[in-house]
C-alpha cells in the first residue's frame, strides 16, 4: 500500500513539473506573494552555522524581526549558528546578511514598504527605505531556503519589490466565537509572513462584546459570556502586531449587530424590553436608539476609551445590516424622522453616522464603515468596505470615497482559493479612471466566526489567505492558477512553523472522532470531501453558537487536496488520453473504491461518525464509475441502457451533500463519462 502511495506522489508531482513552463522551472522559487521583479542569478549563497547578521538601523521592531528571522532560520536548517544575536550598526568584518534601513516609520496607512534584496554566493544585502520594507524583506528571505545534497541555500538572485495595494487586510471575527490571544497572535505572525498589513478585529456583535471596558463594565461582564480581552490583553495584540509591521483596527458594529451591547445597556435600545446575547446566526432586531443623546453620550464614551487602546488612525464603526425593524416600531423615532424631514431608515442612519463622525474626529480618528453607511448625506473622508459587490466598491470611488474590497473575499464561504485569487479588486475591464483607482485602498479577507472555533479557524484562512495575500501585494498579471497551488503547497508547511493549527488539528479532530490511532481511511475520504459552501450549512442543519464544531464538516477543508488534483488530471485525460496520467487516475480510484470497507468498521465504532456511512459510500459508487468508464475507454465499449441509468442515478445521489459536505470529484466522474456516452 505504503509503495502504491509513494508510486502515487511520484506521478503526481513529475506530471505537475511537466506542466510548469520553462521559465517557470528554471526559477522554481516558492515566493508568496510573488515579488514585483526577481531576476535569477547561477550560484548559491551556502547557509553555515557561521552566517552573520548585521542590522544597520534604527528600530527596534526591526532588531526584534532580524533576531526572530535567525531563530527561524536555525530552527529550519537544524543548524546550531555561532552567532544566533544580531549585530547592531556595529561594522563587523565579513558579514552574511546586511539589512540596511534609512529610516524608521510611523505605522499608519501608505507608509513605504518597498525593499531590494540581493543575494549572491558570498554575500547577502537587503536595502529599505523603511525598516517596516525591511521586514517584508526579512519574509521573501526565509520563503527561499532551500537545500540540495550539500545543505542548505539561498538562491542567488535580485528582487526588487513593493505592494500593489496600500491596505492588505484580514478581518477576524471574535464575537460569534471568541478566538483567545493566542490564536490572535500565531495568525498576526501567518499574517506578517505573507505581507498583510492590517488586522481588522471584529470586536462588537449581537452574539459577544469582546473588550473589557472600565467606564460600562456592563458590556463585557453581562455581554460577553466572560469570553473576552482585558485591555491589557489588547495593548498586548496591537504591539504584537506593530512589532511585525501590522496595523490593528477595531470595528464596533454599530446600529444594528449591537444585541450585545443592548444586552448590557437596554436603555440603548430602539424598543424597550428584556435583552439576551443572540445565540442565532443571522441578522436580529435590536438596534441603538438614534434619536436619544444618552446613545451618543454613550458612544463617545465607548469610542474615547477604545480610541486610547487602538492607536491606528482608523476606526470601524460596522453599520451594516440594520434591519430598521425596531425604529419602523417606534413611533417617537418615527415623529422625529418627520420633523426632522428624515425620508427613510438609510437617511436616519446617515444622521447618526455623522454625529459619530463627529465623535471620531474629535478623537483624531477616520471612520471606517461597510457598504451601508455609504450615502450622499455623508463627506467624503469617511472609508467604504464593501462587502456586497464590487459594483460598490466603483460607485464609492467614483463618487470619491476611499474604499476597500471585501467582496470576494469572505473565506468562511468555504469558497476555492482560485475563486478568490482571480478576484482582481481592480481588474481591467472595471469602470474606473486612473484618478478614481487611487480610491481603492486595497482588499480585506473576512473570517467571519459563526462555524469556527479556535480549533478549526487557522483551517479557514489558511492556507488561502496566503494567495489573497498576493493579490492584494503582487502585480496584477501573476494570475497563474496551477503555479499558485503549486506555491501555496509549500507556504502552507512554512505557516506551520508560527505554530498555526491548519494542518495538525485535522489529524487531531479525527483521532478524536475515532478515539484511536486508526485515522487513514478517514483521511482519504477527508480528502475528497469539503464543507458546503456559501451559506447552505446553516440550511442544512440549524447551528448557534453551542453547536459543537468538531465533525467531519469541520476537519474537512476547502480545496480538498486529492479531489482538486483528481480534477486537474481529468481535464489533462480528456485533452490528451495521456495513458500515465489515465494510471494515476486508477490508481487514485482504486484507493477510493477500496477504503470504503475499512472505513465502515471505523464508523461502527464511532457514533459521531455515523453520518459519514452515507458519504463513504457514494465515495465508492463513483469510484467504482470512475474504473468502469476508464476500462470501458480502454476497450472502446459503449455502455447499456441498464448501466447508464444506474450510473446516472449514483451520481446524482453522490452529488447530494452529505454530513454538510460535498464530495468534490463527481463533477469529475460526469465528466469522464461523457467520453463514452
Ligand atoms: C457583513 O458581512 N455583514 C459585513
Amino acid at each position: 500500500m505504503r509503495k502504491t502511495i509513494l508510486l502515487l506522489l511520484l506521478l503526481l508531482s513529475n506530471i505537475s513539473i511537466m506542466y510548469l513552463s520553462a521559465s517557470q522551472l528554471q526559477n522554481k522559487i516558492n515566493l508568496m506573494p510573488y515579488p514585483s521583479s526577481v531576476e535569477m542569478g547561477n550560484g548559491k549563497f551556502r547557509i553555515n552555522k557561521e552566517f552573520s547578521v548585521q542590522v544597520n538601523n534604527v528600530s527596534h521592531r526591526l532588531e526584534g524581526v532580524s533576531n526572530r528571522f535567525l531563530m527561524r532560520l536555525s530552527n529550519r536548517t537544524g543548524l546550531f549558528l555561532n552567532n544566533p544575536f544580531i549585530f547592531v550598526n556595529d561594522s563587523i568584518t565579513e558579514v552574511d546578511f546586511i539589512i540596511n534601513a534609512a529610516e524608521r516609520a510611523e505605522l499608519e496607512l501608505g507608509i513605504l514598504e518597498s525593499y531590494e534584496l540581493v543575494i549572491n554566493s558570498n554575500e547577502i544585502r537587503l536595502t529599505s527605505q523603511t525598516d517596516i520594507g525591511a521586514i517584508r524583506g526579512i519574509e521573501t528571505l526565509l520563503q527561499l531556503v532551500q537545500s540540495d545534497a550539500e545543505g542548505y541555500y539561498f538562491p542567488n538572485l535580485k528582487i526588487v519589490d513593493s505592494p500593489r495595494f496600500v491596505w492588505r487586510g484580514l478581518l477576524i471575527d471574535v464575537c460569534r466565537h471568541f478566538m483567545p490571544i493566542d490564536v490572535i497572535k500565531r495568525n498576526i505572525d501567518a499574517m506578517a509572513a505573507v505581507k498583510l498589513n492590517v488586522l481588522h478585529l471584529h470586536l462588537s456583535e449581537d452574539q459577544g462584546f469582546r473588550v473589557e471596558s472600565l467606564i460600562y463594565p456592563k458590556l463585557h461582564e453581562l455581554g460577553s459570556d466572560g469570553f473576552y480581552y482585558t485591555q491589557n490583553q489588547i495593548r498586548e495584540i496591537v504591539n504584537y502586531a506593530a512589532e511585525r509591521g501590522i496595523r490593528v483596527v477595531p470595528e464596533f458594529d454599530v446600529p444594528g449587530h449591537a444585541t450585545a451591547i443592548i444586552t448590557a445597556y437596554p436603555e440603548l435600545a430602539s424598543l424597550p424590553g428584556e435583552y439576551e446575547i443572540e445565540r442565532n446566526w443571522g441578522v436580529f432586531d435590536p438596534t441603538l436608539n438614534p434619536i436619544k443623546d444618552e446613545t451618543y453620550i454613550f458612544l463617545h464614551n465607548l469610542f474615547s476609551e477604545m480610541a486610547e487602546l487602538f492607536p491606528d488612525d482608523y476606526f470601524h464603526i460596522g453599520g451594516d445590516e440594520n434591519n430598521g425593524k425596531q425604529w419602523d416600531a417606534n413611533p417617537e423615532i418615527q415623529e422625529f424622522m418627520k420633523s426632522n424631514n428624515i425620508k427613510d431608515n438609510h437617511g436616519l442612519q446617515a444622521y447618526f453616522n455623522n454625529k459619530l463622525l463627529v465623535i471620531l474626529e474629535n478623537l483624531d480618528k477616520k471612520m471606517v464603515g461597510w457598504d451601508e453607511i455609504f450615502s450622499p448625506e455623508m463627506p467624503t473622508n469617511i472609508v467604504i468596505q464593501s462587502w456586497r459587490g464590487k459594483e460598490a466598491m466603483v460607485e464609492a470611488a467614483k463618487k470619491g470615497y476611499k474604499t476597500i474590497l471585501s467582496n470576494g473575499y469572505y473565506i468562511d464561504l468555504i469558497q476555492p482559493t482560485d475563486f478568490h485569487y482571480l478576484n482582481d479588486p481592480l481588474p481591467d475591464d472595471i469602470d474606473l479612471t486612473k484618478e478614481e483607482k487611487k480610491y481603492v485602498l486595497g482588499g480585506e479577507a473576512t473570517m467571519w466566526a459563526e462555524m469556527i472555533s479556535p480549533e478549526t479557524i487557522d483551517s479557514r484562512i489558511w492556507p488561502r489567505t496566503a494567495a489573497i495575500a498576493e493579490r492584494f501585494w503582487s502585480p496584477q498579471k501573476y494570475n497563474n492558477i496551477e503555479w499558485m497551488y503549486e506555491r501555496l503547497e509549500v507556504i502552507s508547511l512554512q505557516l506551520e512553523e508560527h505554530g498555526l493549527t491548519h494542518i495538525k488539528n485535522i489529524d487531531m479532530m479525527l483521532r478524536r472522532m475515532t478515539g484511536n490511532h486508526n485515522i487513514q481511511p478517514l483521511k482519504i475520504l477527508l480528502s475528497v470531501i469539503e464543507p458546503v459552501k456559501i451559506y447552505k450549512r446553516n440550511q442544512l442543519r440549524k447551528q448557534t453558537q453551542q453547536t459543537p464544531l468538531t465533525r467531519i464538516v469541520d476537519a474537512a477543508t476547502p480545496d480538498a487536496e486529492s479531489a482538486r488534483k483528481f480534477r486537474s488530471l481529468v481535464d489533462r485525460y480528456l485533452k490528451g488520453r495521456s495513458s500515465e496520467i489515465r494510471n494515476v487516475l486508477i490508481s487514485m480510484l482504486e484507493s477510493w473504491k477500496t477504503n470504503h470497507i475499512k472505513l465502515i468498521s471505523i464508523i461502527e465504532n464511532s457514533p459521531i461518525l455515523y453520518e459519514v456511512k452515507p458519504l463513504s459510500e457514494n465515495l465508492f459508487n463513483v469510484s467504482k464509475i470512475g474504473l468502469e468508464i476508464l476500462e470501458m475507454v480502454d476497450k472502446n465499449q459503449s455502455p447499456n441502457d441498464v448501466w447508464l441509468a444506474n450510473v446516472k442515478s449514483n451520481l446524482e445521489l453522490a452529488e447530494q451533500p452529505v454530513a454538510q459536505t460535498e464530495l468534490m470529484i463527481v463533477s469529475a466522474i460526469g465528466k469522464l463519462l461523457n467520453i463514452i456516452y
